[in-house]
């Protein structure tokens, strides 16, 4: 299978799928990654792996419709069997989502339904809870709302501060989300009426 990453950032997530794609533990070509912020340094990442690393900057496009348009065209050029979104931090048309469906798949840092959007570790230690943690989920143009693949919690300790909080998150982020990206490219995992089925049993 072909897959596609899309970042905006630092990049772990989009390194970790590299190193299972090296070690043979995801039988995938990673055909392209897509920033939309030319400085990502996940970039960079995909250059010292021999991989194309794509810039589309949002700021040189007018509008959302114009360059998600720009985005899927760029997209389908690799014709990618799998799109996965690694910290992009965009939210995508609906056009875009459904043109992917089934195929498009995103990790957020809070146990969903929890905490869709921004600032996920702040709000989790704001309402004082007591564990916190990440999902994998496919994407839908309900944001953050797609049928959920797998979740990971970690502890919330008392002394606890955002960056330590994220932290603990992006380590289990580093596991799970290849482990996922390998389901998917050897054919287990699928979306199916909105539902995220692995081995063909609902999840
Ligand atoms: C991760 O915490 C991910 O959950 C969120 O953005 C962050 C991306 O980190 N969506 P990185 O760029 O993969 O290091």
């Amino acid at each position: 299978p072909n897959i596609c990453v899309m970042i905006s950032g630092n990049g772990s997530n989009l390194q970790a799928i590299i190193d299972w794609v090296e070690a043979g533990k995801i039988n995938a070509n990673i055909a392209c990654v897509i920033s939309n912020r030319p400085d990502a340094y996940g970039l960079e990442r995909a250059r010292n792996a021999g991989i194309e690393a794509i810039c589309l900057d949002h700021k040189q496009y007018d509008d959302r419709e114009s360059y998600d348009q720009a985005l899927l065209t760029t997209l389908d050029s690799y014709q990618p069997d799998c799109v996965v979104l690694a910290g992009f931090m965009r939210i995508l048309t609906s056009e875009f989502v459904e043109h992917f469906s089934g195929r498009l798949l995103n990790i957020h840092p809070s146990l969903l339904p929890k905490y869709k959007g921004l600032n996920t570790h702040q709000r989790a230690l704001d309402n004082g809870d007591d564990e916190h943690g990440l999902s994998v989920h496919f994407v839908t143009p309900e944001l953050d709302g797609g049928p959920v693949i797998i979740q990971c919690k970690v502890p919330v300790f008392e002394d606890d501060n955002a960056d330590a909080l994220a932290q603990r998150v992006q380590e289990q982020e580093r596991s799970i989300y290849p482990l996922v990206v390998h389901w998917y490219c050897s054919g287990r995992l699928k979306m199916n009426n909105n539902k995220a089925l692995l081995d063909g049993k609902v999840l």
